[in-house]
């Protein structure tokens, strides 16, 4: 949360007071730091300097235009998992040859663009989806590049929903079947065998397991190669989780690059170029999320904080039971008191925070919800009929809206009575 910072009593995101960007575009508002998102990406970049490697933000965090853009313009490649995750990527200014392809469902369709878009990388998660790619290359008349996701079996413990490298979990292919499939597919002739790629979750807080898939994607690769396949790119997958405590560092970028630059330095990985595939740890601490207190009242057991964001707007709270820091916006010296921060939808699910101390919030003042940058605006919908919030970029002392709130005509657009 470095560029958050209070100054005199007010909550101040880089040069610009909360408060200032919630009295112009209104509430609740999804408000960015540029610099905060620059320094993670950076850091990532910087941790693998002389090793072959690009970062490929992965999209599904945060897949705003402006977002991907300020990203696109410091080099980096990004992750996609659908055709509208290229299409914006393309959008925003994107380098279609440092585009890599996941997910266990692609169609056809998304497929055929991302051949024609001239992507990096198809991270494959079934032999299906290879012979479909294989037979789209042909009739596009262009090889595709290919890598198999392998599930190492790696325990990662993330949140359940978000842990994936185990070999209960749907995705990818079993580690141990995947050289017989790499060597069937390095026999077709529309297919670039020139990876192997691994996702073991987000939001995982320990180097370890990531050092553990790394060598295992190293053995792998390894295999491959002397079986004659040109095995090029080791794709780690996301990045590192992030702290939802203040005062607590998340894991450490840097020390993260230099662990798992000892594997490859130490097992002649140098000649392989590595893809990292991180959302979470470039965005996430990069936004907050203003809300307007409308009320507060008692009920039986508790005290309520009611805000004028709710669940359609950040729905991790309810998915996945997570934390995200509250506080008001201006440092309050009053009562402190233990509520729940809740929004209008009709559901006891619909919190933003639970049995937490706050100081006594009065009706109209502001409250930040931290660290929202990453699956915060992306995973928002208009459930009950709510409109999607703006969202706003700040750059030093200026800020500037990215996306419009929508309005009542946007909601029903698509229609017909
Ligand atoms: N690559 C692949 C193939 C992924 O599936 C994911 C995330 C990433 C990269 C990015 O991971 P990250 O660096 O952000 O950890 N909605 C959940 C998170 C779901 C993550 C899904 N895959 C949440 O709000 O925690």
């Amino acid at each position: 949360m470095s560029d958050f910072l209070y100054r005199r009593g007010r909550l101040y995101c880089e040069g610009v007071a909360v408060e200032r960007i919630a009295a112009s575009v209104g509430t609740p508002v999804y408000v960015y730091s540029r610099a905060v998102m620059e320094r993670n990406f950076r850091r990532y970049d910087r941790a693998f300097r002389g090793c072959p490697h690009t970062i490929c933000y992965s999209v599904k965090a945060n897949s705003s235009l402006a977002l991907l853009s300020v990203l696109a313009g410091l080099g980096a490649g990004f992750d996609i998992v659908s055709g509208g995750e290229l299409h914006r990527a393309l959008a925003a200014g994107g380098d279609p040859g440092r585009l890599v392809f996941s997910g266990v469902g692609k169609t056809a369709a998304e497929m055929e663009a991302a051949l024609r878009a001239g992507i990096l990388l198809f991270n494959a998660e079934s032999s299906g989806e290879l012979s479909l790619l294989a037979r789209l290359a042909r009739k596009a008349g262009r090889k595709a590049p290919a890598a198999l996701r392998v599930n190492p079996d790696v325990s990662a413990g993330a949140h359940p929903y978000i842990s994936t490298g185990l070999r209960q979990h749907k995705f990818g292919i079993d580690i141990s079947r995947a050289e017989a499939l790499y060597l069937k597919a390095a026999r077709a002739r529309w297919l670039q065998m020139a990876g192997v790629s691994c996702h073991i979750g987000s939001q995982i807080l320990a180097l370890e397991p990531f050092l553990e898939a790394l060598e295992k994607l190293l053995d792998l690769a390894e295999r491959l190669r002397r079986h004659g396949l040109a095995i090029r790119y080791l794709d780690l997958g996301g990045g590192l989780g992030v702290s939802h405590h203040s005062g607590e560092a998340g894991p450490d970028i840097g020390e993260y690059g230099r662990r798992l630059r000892r594997i490859l330095d130490s097992a002649s990985g140098l000649r392989y170029h590595l893809l990292l595939e991180p959302g979470r740890s470039i965005v996430g601490e990069a936004g907050i999320l203003l809300a307007r207190v409308l009320y507060t009242k008692r009920g039986a057991t508790k005290r309520f904080i009611i805000v004028d964001a709710a669940m359609n707007d950040l729905l991790r709270p309810a998915l996945y039971g997570s934390y995200h820091e509250v506080r008001p916006a201006a440092n309050l010296r009053r009562r402190q008191v233990e509520a729940d921060v809740v929004g209008p939808i009709c559901e006891s699910g619909d919190f933003l925070a639970q049995d937490r101390r706050l100081p006594e919030v009065r009706p109209g003042e502001l409250l930040a919800v931290f660290t929202t940058g990453a699956y915060g605006a992306a995973l928002g919908s208009n459930y009950n009929s709510r409109l999607r919030p703006p969202e706003v970029l700040v750059e030093g002392d200026r800020f500037r809206i990215i996306r419009e709130r929508e309005s009542y005509d946007d909601l029903v657009r698509l229609e017909r009575l």
